[in-house]
């Protein structure tokens, strides 16, 4: 699958968002052994307990038997027309924890396509990685 439509299996899956709280959709999609999973955020009343999206697009992954991911897709459908690249685009990128989970199954060269933002790699998002050998 292309990253486009990756982009757009995470796209779908923003609409499956549960966010009473913040309102702010996410949705990502995992491309793992030549399958598809996708995620989006689902929050909870004790606002810690909330999971990103791109955790449960990972964790379904893994959950089904893989445990390598080849590439992922994120969308903040959400964020403001003017949270593009140009201007940072902080609130379309995918957060820390995040960033780890994805270190966990998959080397630097992962890429990570960022709806708004386009397709750079978890090295560049998270150098250094921790990893324990
Ligand atoms: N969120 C994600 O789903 N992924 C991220 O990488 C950043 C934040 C969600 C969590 C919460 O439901 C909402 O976005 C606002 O923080």
């Amino acid at each position: 699958m292309a990253d486009a439509a990756l982009l757009d299996a995470a796209i779908g899956a923003a609409g499956r968002a549960y966010v009473p709280y913040s309102k702010f959709r996410v949705g990502a999609a995992v491309r793992a052994g030549g399958r598809v999973f996708t995620g989006c955020n689902v929050e909870n009343a004790s606002y810690g307990l909330t999971m990103c999206a791109e955790r449960t697009a990972i964790f379904a992954a893994i959950a089904a038997g893989a445990r390598r991911i080849e590439a992922i897709a994120l969308a903040c459908v959400d964020a403001g027309v003017d949270a593009g690249a140009a201007a940072g685009g902080a609130s379309l990128m995918p957060c820390g924890a995040c960033r780890q989970v994805m270190a966990e199954f998959a080397d630097g060269a992962l890429p990570v396509t960022i709806a708004g933002v386009g397709t750079v790699t978890l090295d560049t998002l998270l150098p250094n990685a921790f990893r324990l050998d």
